[in-house]
């Protein structure tokens, strides 16, 4: 049970947000956030570094026993945030999770995330219940009209738009017919949602699926992407693993010069670190690194 008693300050927390994540014509910033992360909340509540943005788990928040609506207040004072979801399933035939729902929208009705997203998967079924993992989907019209009408229904209840994030695939589905990015182009036409571009896991699926991560950057509906993520990833035996251990290989970050350099459009980017995380001076590293590339190709 979620308990937000004792936070009257939210409608300040509110308008800090709004003021953090746009200037003064609404256009949105050139904003590098960084995924936050359990090892580090007491050094960000402490020093508190000069990052554009933090980006949560919103699961996080809700689970029994997860992290503090306390520390993530105190956060919301000093940081625009961007929620992230795992759990609405918005690819499951079985719908959505009314409880669930209503636990994001308390969240989200109290912190306003300047942005929020969930994947291009699922994780519910009425049979099998819930999995901890992100699921894929085929991408052919069932399944799209499945996904579309969950994204529909779930920004109608947040009253809001949610960012799709393309996923990182380690399979194909035999009923598969469209090609993933015209599947989340389709998406975003046909629901007025937004795109995450994860531009790694673009780069991990075209690895173990031999396709030219180029051509998906160029067909993606570039109009629609509101934030970029960016993370690093492993090899076992030859498959590319999407693990968020390491540094942002040097491809991915090619990948990303081209794609600012192209489009000319500042989008909100946030680099991901969630296993064997290092010190916070690392993972700050890695965003200025990330940082300075965007900057020397948007001059
Ligand atoms: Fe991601």
């Amino acid at each position: 049970m979620l308990n937000y008693q004792g936070r009257k300050d939210e409608l300040l927390v509110k308008e800090k947000i709004r003021r953090l994540g746009s200037d003064r014509r609404g256009q949105a910033l050139f904003m590098f956030g960084l995924g936050l992360r359990h090892p580090h909340h007491q050094y960000v509540l402490q020093h508190h570094p000069q990052v554009d943005f933090f980006e949560v788990h919103t699961e996080n928040f809700i689970a029994e026993g997860g992290a503090s609506l306390n520390f993530l207040s105190q956060v919301a004072e000093r940081y625009p945030l961007s929620f992230h979801c795992v759990g609405l399933s918005l690819g499951s035939a079985a719908g959505l999770n009314q409880q669930h729902m209503r636990n994001i929208k308390k969240l989200l009705d109290l912190y306003q995330p300047f942005l929020f997203s969930d994947h291009l998967s699922w994780s519910n079924s009425s049979s099998a219940g819930t999995s901890n993992d992100l699921l894929p989907i085929p991408y052919n019209q069932e399944s799209l009209k499945i996904f579309c009408d969950n994204v529909s229904r779930a920004q109608d209840f947040f009253g809001r738009e949610i960012l799709i994030e393309n996923p990182s695939a380690y399979l194909q589905f035999k009923g598969s017919q469209i090609f993933e990015v015209d599947f989340l182009n389709e998406i975003t036409r046909k629901t007025d949602c937004g795109i995450l571009l994860d531009i790694n896991n673009v780069f991990v699926s075209s690895q173990n699926f031999s396709f030219d991560p180029k051509e998906y950057l160029n067909r993606i509906e570039v109009a629609k992407v509101k934030e970029i993520h960016l993370a690093g990833h492993s090899i076992y035996n030859g498959l590319r693993i999407d693990t968020h251990s390491t540094h942002i290989c040097k491809e991915v970050m090619e990948l990303y010069g081209n794609f600012v350099q192209q489009h000319g459009k500042k989008i909100p980017t946030l680099i991901e670190w969630d296993e064997d995380i290092p010190e916070f001076s690392m993972l700050f590293n890695e965003m200025k690194k990330v940082q300075r590339a965007a900057q020397r190709v948007t001059k």
